[in-house]
């Protein structure tokens, strides 16, 4: 198996569960304290070994292109400061991956914002990363699943237990156990009912696919809610070779839902050695303010 080398990163989806901040700019520019959703994904893929990404953007996402870029005003503005650590920074994010981008056109749905990639990948393995799942920097998940991809030479997606009741908002797997945290999917899902919910494994945003997905998403028709999904081509995939689902606990952030955006920026606030010390101290005056504690 040749070692996956690529990364895709669809963020041209519309963030409307984040209006009205995504209104005129981009959902993945959003930051957790100081630092935009995106810039976590890359950062992720770059510890993982995967230099080369492909962004698929829309409209209004000229700011992703910009902040990955260098910025020579600025750059001269730090330098002239003597801003040296800042200075070292802004070259750091805008070297450290070959970023490509590609528009959408129209959002048409995440499976066909993933087929926009195809020519760009070409004949090999690669990853998808969906910026909303903001992975933890000491998770080794895209690390974990690259490694299963090495193994068996087939499609990678993770899965997370999740509470019966939230099923209906992942896709979901029918599972067949391979060993201790890899399972065969059997089928797969998008936003079952929770009674209809063939488990309670859900598919989260990491994905290491062989390129037999891009066939799989030329026969998927537009599914729920008029997209072209995903999970439909994963599903028709599965029938033609395996696909395997790892399954993974900790560390993951959902920041495309607001109140675990929230959680993230308290948690890896608090994890700062800047900022730590003293919102510790806040947040506690606010527990104990409110009764909290
Ligand atoms: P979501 O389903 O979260 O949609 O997309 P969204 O538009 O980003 O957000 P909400 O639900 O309206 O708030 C999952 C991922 O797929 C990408 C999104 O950018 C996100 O990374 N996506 C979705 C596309 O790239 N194109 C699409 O047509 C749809």
């Amino acid at each position: 198996m040749p070692p996956v080398h690529k990364a895709v990163i669809p963020a041209a989806g519309l963030g409307t569960r984040f209006l009205p901040a995504t209104k005129a700019q981009s959902k993945e520019m959003l930051p957790i304290v100081d630092k935009p959703a995106i810039q976590f994904a890359v950062e992720e893929a770059v510890r993982a070994g995967l230099r080369d990404i492909l962004m698929i953007t829309g409209r209004g996402k000229r700011a992703l292109e910009d902040h990955f870029d260098r910025s020579f005003e600025l750059e001269h503005y730090l330098e002239a400061r003597g801003k040296v650590d800042e200075l070292a920074e802004m070259r750091r994010i805008a070297e450290m991956a070959d970023i490509h981008y590609l528009r959408q056109g129209e959002p048409r749905g995440l499976g066909h914002a993933v087929s926009v990639a195809r020519e760009h990948v070409g004949d090999s393995s690669f990853a998808v990363m969906l910026p909303d799942d903001l992975m933890h920097e000491e998770s080794r998940l895209l690390e974990e699943m690259l490694a299963v991809h090495e193994r068996y030479g087939r499609s990678v997606i993770a899965l997370k237990e999740v509470p019966h009741a939230e099923v209906s908002l992942y896709g979901c797997v029918r599972p067949e156990e391979v060993e201790p945290g890899l399972v065969r999917v059997v089928d797969i899902v998008e936003k079952p009912a929770p009674e209809d919910a063939p488990s309670t494994l859900a598919v989260m945003g990491r994905y290491v696919f062989s390129p037999a997905i891009f066939e799989a998403l030329e026969q998927v028709t537009p599914g729920k809610g008029g997209e072209i999904q995903l999970t439909d081509a994963i599903g028709l995939l599965s029938k033609e070779e395996e696909v395997y689902g790892f399954v993974f606990e900790k560390g993951r952030y959902d920041v495309g839902n607001k109140l675990d955006y929230l959680r993230a920026t308290v948690e890896l606030a608090l994890e700062r050695p800047d900022l730590g010390p003293d919102f510790r101290k806040f947040l506690a005056d606010v527990a104990r303010r409110e009764r909290l504690v």
